[in-house]
C-alpha cells in the first residue's frame, strides 16, 4: 500500500463541534446585532479564532479595536468551551471509532490536523488522550488553514511523505491547505464537491477502502 498515514481534521471529522462553534458565534452576533447564518459560518470552518470574528465583523459596519477583538474572540470561547466540558466519550460515534481503529489495524499512523486551540481539550472530553501518533493544532503554527502549516507539521511530527498521506477534511479551506501540502485529499460534508478532492467520501468507514486500493 502506497499509503502510509492519515491526517483527521478534527471539528466536524472526528466530531460535531462544529455545531458548537456556530452557536457561540451566533450568540456574539446576536448580541451586537451582526447577521449570520449557515452561510457565512461555512466560510469560518478551518480558520482560526480571530480570522473566524474577522469574517463575523465584516457585515457589523462598524471597526472594532484589537482590544476589542480579542475580547470578543475570548467571549465566543468562553461560550464555546461550555459546549465543549459537557461532552463525554458517547459524543465520539461508534462508526469513527471502528474506522480510527480498522485504519490501526491496517498500520496506519494515524494524526491530527486542526486549526483548533481547542484540541487538547476535545480529544480528553472524548476519551482520546494519547489515541493518535501525532497532534498538531493551532497552538502550534503560526498560519492556519486553507495554508498546508498544520498538515505539514502532523506529516513531518509522524516522520511520512505528504505524498504517502491522506488527509481528511470536511472544510474547503482544508482541502485547499492539504492539496497546497502535497496531500492525498478525501473530503466529507460540504467538501465532496471542493476543487481538490481526489476522494469524495459520505463517511470515515469508507477511507479503509480506499487506503487499501491505493
Ligand atoms: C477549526 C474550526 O477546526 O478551528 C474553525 O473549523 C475554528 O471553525 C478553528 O475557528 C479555531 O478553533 P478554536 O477552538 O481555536 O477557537
Ligand atoms: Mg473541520
Amino acid at each position: 500500500m502506497s499509503i502510509e498515514a492519515v491526517i483527521f481534521d478534527l471539528d466536524g471529522v472526528i466530531c460535531h463541534t462544529d455545531q458548537y462553534h456556530y452557536q457561540a458565534w451566533k450568540t456574539i452576533a446576536d448580541r451586537l446585532s451582526i447577521p449570520f447564518d449557515e452561510r457565512i459560518n461555512a466560510r469560518m470552518r478551518g480558520v482560526s479564532r480571530l480570522e473566524s470574528l474577522e469574517i463575523l465583523l465584516e457585515q457589523s459596519g462598524k471597526n472594532f479595536s484589537q482590544e476589542e477583538k480579542e475580547r470578543l474572540a475570548e467571549e465566543k470561547n468562553r461560550i464555546y468551551q461550555s459546549f465543549l466540558r459537557k461532552m463525554t466519550p458517547a459524543d465520539l460515534e461508534r462508526e469513527t471509532f471502528r474506522a480510527l481503529n480498522t485504519l490501526r489495524e491496517m498500520n496506519l499512523k494515524l494524526a491530527i490536523g486542526s486549526s483548533s486551540r481547542n484540541t487538547a481539550l476535545i480529544l480528553h472530553r472524548l476519551g482520546l488522550d494519547g489515541f493518535f501518533d501525532a497532534v498538531a493544532d493551532g497552538t502550534q503554527i503560526k498560519h492556519s488553514k486553507p495554508n498546508p502549516e498544520v498538515f505539514l507539521l502532523a506529516a513531518s511530527l509522524l516522520g511520512v511523505q505528504p505524498s504517502k498521506t491522506l488527509v481528511v477534511e470536511d472544510a474547503p479551506a482544508g482541502i485547499q491547505a492539504a492539496k497546497m501540502g502535497g496531500f492525498v485529499v478525501a473530503g466529507l460534508g460540504d467538501a465532496v464537491e471542493e476543487p481538490g478532492t481526489d476522494f469524495p467520501i459520505l463517511a470515515l468507514n469508507d477511507l479503509c477502502l480506499i487506503c487499501s486500493m491505493l
